[in-house]
């Protein structure tokens, strides 16, 4: 049996010799540790009415703002203070000789909570607690309780001090600050989230107004042009092709304000299944190149790039990243879209040649609504990257943007690993 085990089990017993001798002639070997240093003695031998342990015990018993008492190894009340009977209610008579679980609720003495902190104490010399106390009246006080375990010089406890502060008002005090301050971020919440959505209407509704404005002047020209009589098959034909682009831009718009909408508030739908980001590519530059814009895209590929992933996030990806990329650099220029296999995952890169970004791009421009300074004369909303990334995250990957260091222009790489797990290069 090692010395620890030794002690627990001397412990547990109840009603141990070193308790009795207690409570009849004090501590039965007192380890020096704790006994009066001869320095005190010395000391408090030059003032008459103050000698020796009984020093303290007059000390201890008048301090009013402590509970200061001594339990014995089982937990009987073993002496008992002014500041204990303020905090605790009970007198001297009241509660020595009594079990100390008392002070404690009926859940944390079922639970056997009182000798497990005097074990604790045992183990560890002193043990520290904060928690709610009952009073003799049965109402409940917040202290602060230090136990210290009092040994002999075999290491048996033959007492314990225990020190109870009443912290109620301060607890109190803390718990409204603390509540205070959660109604505070809240509200700031609250406010924060009303500006987000005016600020998000604001940007909406102006974006919108450009192709509908557009798609105005196209009928109005249509119908000017029939009610004189000059409706001829080109004029037909280029107006309904402005009046289609439009609604495609409006199209795009809205379905771009929905997705942040819904990948906002967590309610997009997330379906990763077996998907080929090449082919998914090709669509999206075949796509391009129906609405006019695919001369300039040049896709690398391998013929196939399985991942598991939600092949219509993946499109959007693609298709904001390759939409920014055309739209800030100028025609001719080539827009490269390049799909590259690693061990665990793809890279996508899409660069161009265009107007570059300042340096890395910033977090600011992955956020909602985030624009550079660059992007002053272009049209937009600033929700495509915010859509990347969080397409990008969901997937287990990254994505970032660097402006190129082969001449003008931006290069945007995602990763993405073949299934969602935690993604490393
Ligand atoms: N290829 C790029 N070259 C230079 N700057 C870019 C490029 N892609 C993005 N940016 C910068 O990042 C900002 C954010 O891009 P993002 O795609 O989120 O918004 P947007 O293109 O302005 O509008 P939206 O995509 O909502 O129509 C842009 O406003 C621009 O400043
Ligand atoms: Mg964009």
């Amino acid at each position: 049996m090692t010395d620890r085990t030794k002690r627990t089990a001397r412990f547990k017993e109840p009603a141990t010799r070193g308790a009795r001798s207690l409570e009849s002639n004090g501590p039965r070997t007192p380890s020096s540790r704790h006994a009066l240093t001869s320095t005190m003695s010395a000391a408090l031998a030059g003032v008459p009415l103050l000698r020796g342990e009984e020093a303290f015990r007059l000390l201890v018993e008048a301090v009013e703002d402590y509970a200061i008492f001594l339990l014995a190894p089982d937990g009987r009340v073993l002496t008992w203070n002014l500041g204990a009977q303020r905090i605790k209610g009970y007198s001297a008579d009241e509660i020595i000789g009594k079990h100390f679980s008392a002070f404690y609720t009926a859940e944390e003495r079922q639970d056997g909570r009182p000798m497990r902190l005097l074990q604790l104490a045992v183990e560890n010399g002193r043990f520290e607690d904060e928690g709610w106390r009952v009073r003799r009246d049965g109402t409940r006080f917040w202290a602060d309780v230090v136990v210290t375990a009092l040994v002999d010089d075999d290491g048996v406890p033959y007492a314990f001090a225990k020190v109870t502060r009443d912290l109620t008002e301060r607890k109190a005090a803390e718990d409204q600050e603390r509540t205070l301050l959660a109604e505070q971020r809240a509200r700031a919440a609250a406010e924060e989230a009303l500006l987000a959505r005016d600020r998000f209407l604001s940007i909406a509704s102006h974006e919108l107004k450009t192709p509908i404005a557009s798609l105005q002047l196209a009928v109005d020209s249509l119908e000017h042009a029939r009610s004189a009589g000059r409706l001829d098959e080109a004029r037909i034909t280029s107006g309904l092709r402005r009046i289609a682009a439009s609604t495609t831009r409006l199209g795009a718009l809205v379905t771009e304000l929905l997705s942040v909408n819904r990948l906002s508030s967590g309610e997009s739908p997330f379906h990763p299944a077996e998907t080929d980001l090449a082919e998914l590519a090709r669509e999206v530059v075949a796509r391009f190149d129906d609405a006019g814009q695919g001369d300039r895209l040049q896709l690398a590929t391998p013929a196939q790039a399985a991942i598991v992933a939600d092949a219509s996030q993946l499109d959007q990806l693609l298709t904001n990243l390759i939409d920014n990329a055309l739209k800030y650099s100028t025609p001719p220029s080539p827009v490269n879209v390049r799909i590259e296999g690693s061990t665990n995952g793809l890279h996508l890169t899409v660069s161009d040649t265009g107007i570059g970004l300042d340096a890395a791009a910033d977090e600011r421009l992955f956020e909602a609504f985030g624009r550079g300074d660059n992007a002053a004369f272009t049209p937009g909303m600033g929700l495509g990257l915010f859509i990347c990334r969080q397409i990008v995250e969901r997937h287990g990957g990254r994505v970032e943007g660097h402006r190129r260091t082969d001449g003008p222009g931006t290069v945007f790489t995602a990763w993405l690993p073949r299934s969602r797990e935690p993604a490393n290069g």
